[in-house]
């Protein structure tokens, strides 16, 4: 299948790139993901231990364990799903993950403009200044105009906000669609597709994110909303070509042959327009000509778009041939890390995968 992939250049050529990695400034090779000690326990049981783990950009490093190792912990904690133990993350420049610290005061900030307008009127009302009920009106309204606003902030999160947050010492850790808004694109294990919705529309719901249009423009039908959708849906079908699924555009997920399925969802992660692609387990219950179109597919994104690629695999034959890095975990411990060749040469690795041999 993957032969019959037709490049991007050859296709009609579109207004909005198919894959757009130009969101991020992080030179090639440099990291763009930095896990630092990062621990998940789950009651006493310890998932993810004290695991460092850096993605350099451009590159497509594979986690590698037996089942139970803790790889998709790792993976949820990585893409906000699940809150970290210890240990921090930051992606592209800015801290992304973190145990929370001091979330408690951030509703103090919401309030404090408001309440600083309320302190200022009181002072002039008893200093005589503002006693008109003009002026006594403006002034609660200028409160209640801070009070939305701030509340508006809370909700939108943007970049400045969360700043500013951080330097007061506030850390709410980011959640999966902050991690989405960054530049993180996932599948996973188990797949997730809309089952009732066709492969296009799968695709168009991974845009959402990046639309433009607000709800006025969608109810007036303005032309930007109009050619918005028309973008939309061409890249949705340049996104479906990319994954080898030209012509089944229409058809309902749900039908999809298995393997197709799989590639369904990689093509729903990418119309996010990630930098970096997390994917769980991509080849689980593939044989062995579908795992080759989804290896193939996955090295043609890095060589063809510069895409970073985080693999998570129990099956080690399967990544050896595409990764640039291999990390092995096991218990929840990285046991080894190196190249393709130097993971498979190790004895801790063999053991872990192989069983230790009988005293
Ligand atoms: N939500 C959870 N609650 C309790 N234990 C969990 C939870 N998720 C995973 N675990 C445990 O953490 C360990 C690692 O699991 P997992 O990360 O799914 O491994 P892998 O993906 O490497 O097969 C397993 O022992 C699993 O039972
Ligand atoms: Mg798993």
């Amino acid at each position: 299948m993957s032969a019959a992939v037709t490049a991007p250049a050859a296709d009609a050529p579109t207004r909005t790139a198919i894959v757009d990695l130009s969101r991020d400034t992080t030179p090639v090779g440099e990291p763009i993901l930095v896990a630092t000690h990062i621990t998940r326990r789950f009651g006493g049981l310890v998932a993810v231990h004290d695991m460092d783990f850096t993605i350099p950009k451009g590159s497509i490093v594979s986690l590698i364990g037996p089942n139970g190792a803790g790889k998709t912990t790792f993976f949820n904690v990585l893409a906000g799903v699940i809150p970290t133990t210890g240990g921090t993350i930051d992606f592209a420049g800015r801290r992304m993950i973190a145990p929370q610290h001091r979330t408690w005061l951030e509703s103090f900030v919401w309030f404090l403009p408001s309440a600083l307008v309320a302190a200022v009127g009181a002072l002039l009302f008893v200093a005589g200044i503002a006693t008109s009920p003009v002026a006594i009106s403006l002034l609660a309204l200028v409160g209640i105009g801070a009070l939305i606003a701030m509340l508006l902030l809370a909700i939108m999160r943007p970049v400045w906000y969360q700043k500013a947050l951080l330097r007061l010492g506030i850390l709410r850790s980011a959640r999966p669609n902050d991690m989405v808004d960054a530049g993180i694109g996932r599948t996973f294990q188990n797949i997730r597709l809309f089952g009732n919705m066709t492969a296009i529309e799968n695709v168009l719901i991974g845009m959402h994110a990046r639309l433009k249009a607000n709800p006025a423009d969608a109810f007036l039908s303005t032309p930007r909303k109009r050619r918005e959708e028309v973008e939309a849906t061409k890249r949705a079908q340049d996104l479906i070509r990319l994954v080898g699924l030209k012509g089944k555009e229409n058809e309902v997920a749900r039908n999809l042959p298995y393997g197709d399925q799989r590639l369904l969802e990689v093509a729903r992660a990418l119309a996010s327009n990630p930098v970096l692609l997390l994917l769980d387990e991509p080849a689980a219950g593939m044989n062995p000509r579908e795992t080759n179109d989804m290896m193939a597919l996955i090295s043609r994104l890095r060589r063809e778009f510069g895409m970073t690629v985080l693999l998570i695999e129990h099956d080690m034959k399967v990544v050896m041939g595409i990764s640039d890095r291999v990390t092995v975990l096991d218990h929840g411990e990285k046991i080894a890390e190196g190249t393709p060749d130097e993971i498979r040469r190790d004895p801790r690795v063999i053991e872990a995968y192989l069983g230790t041999p009988a005293a």
